[in-house]
C-alpha cells in the first residue's frame, strides 16, 4: 500500500485509531500503554512516545519495535518515498510491513526542515525524538565547506522542528552523530543552545546496543551500504529551563 498524500494518511490514521489529540491529556491508546509492562532498550522505553526522523531502511525503528514486542507508542519516518524504501533497501519494505504489524505508524516524505507543520506530528507530542546520524548525502567531500554548510543546516532544521513537537516535561531530543574531524565543525551543541535546548548528556553509541540496526549511507549508488561509525556518541538534549516560564 502506497501512501504519500495526506488524503490517504488521513484515512489509514482514523482506521488505525491513531487520530489522538496527544496534548498530554489521557486517552484509550495511552490507557493500553499504561497496562502494559515497561520494556526497555538502551534509552528507549516502550511507555515513551517515540518520534524517529530520517530513518534509513528503518532497522532501528525495528530494533526498538522487535524489543518492546508493540510498536504502538512509536511512529517511525523517512524522507523517502515508499518506492524509494523499496529501491534502495533491501529490507526496507519488509521492516515497514513489520513495523505496521507491530502497531508503529510508518510516515513517508517527512522532511525534519518541515515535520511541526506536518499535518498529523503537529497534533502529537513525543517523549523521545530521535534522529541517528544526520546527513544530507554525500554531494561533495565530507570535510568540504559546502557540505559541513548543508549538515549544519540540517541539524538546525531538525532540531528546531522536533522542538516544537517534544513534550515539556521530560521531553528529550537524541541526536546519534560521529565525533572528530570534520564532524565537530557541525557544532552540533551550540546550535542546539542556540534554538533554546540544553545538553542533558552525551553517551557513546554503540551499534552492538541495538541488535538489528544496519546504519545506513542512505544516499547514492550505496545507499543500502553501512558507513563506518568510528568514534560516534548519542546527544541529548531538554528544552532550556527558561523555556517554561
Ligand atoms: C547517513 S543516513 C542515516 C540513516 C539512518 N538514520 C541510519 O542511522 O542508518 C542520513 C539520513 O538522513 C536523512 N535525511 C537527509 N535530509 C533529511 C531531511 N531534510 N529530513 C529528514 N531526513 C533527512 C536521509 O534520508 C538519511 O536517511
Amino acid at each position: 500500500m502506497v501512501m504519500e498524500n495526506e488524503e490517504e494518511y488521513r484515512e489509514v490514521i482514523i482506521e488505525s485509531g491513531k487520530d489522538q489529540e496527544n496534548d498530554g491529556t489521557e486517552d484509550e491508546d495511552d490507557d493500553d500503554l499504561d497496562r502494559e509492562t515497561e520494556k526497555w532498550m538502551k534509552h528507549y522505553s516502550s511507555k515513551q512516545r517515540i518520534l524517529l526522523v530520517g530513518e534509513g531502511d528503518l532497522s532501528f525503528s525495528i530494533c526498538l519495535a522487535r524489543a518492546f514486542g508493540s510498536a504502538r507508542n512509536m511512529v517511525a519516518t523517512s524522507l523517502d518515498t515508499q518506492e524509494d524504501l523499496a529501491k534502495k533497501y533491501s529490507y526496507g519494505i519488509g521492516n515497514v510491513r513489520e513495523l505496521e504489524e507491530r502497531g508503529c505508524l510508518v510516515l513517508y516524505k517527512v522532511d525534519a526542515h518541515q515535520m511541526s507543520q506536518h499535518f498529523f506530528l503537529k497534533t502529537q507530542r513525543f517523549d523521545r525524538i530521535v534522529f541517528n546520524f544526520p546527513h544530507v548525502g554525500f554531494l561533495y567531500p565530507e570535510d568540504n565547506n559546502c557540505q559541513i554548510k548543508l549538515n549544519k543546516t540540517l541539524v538546525k532544521g531538525f532540531l528546531k522542528n522536533a522542538k516544537m513537537l517534544l513534550r515539556k516535561q521530560g521531553g528529550e531530543i537524541h541526536v546519534s552523530h560521529k565525533k572528530g574531524e570534520p564532524y565537530d565543525r557541525w557544532n552540533l551543541v551550540k546550535k542546539a543552545e542556540k534554538i533554546g535546548l540544553v545538553l542533558h548528556e552525551v553517551v557513546p553509541f554503540s551499534r552492538n546496543d541495538y541488535p538489528g540496526y544496519c546504519n545506513k549511507r542512505a544516499h547514492g549508488s550505496l545507499a543500502d551500504a553501512p558507513f563506518l561509525l568510528g568514534n560516534c556518541s548519542t546527544y541529548k538534549f531538554r528544552l532550556s529551563p527558561n523555556q517554561f516560564a
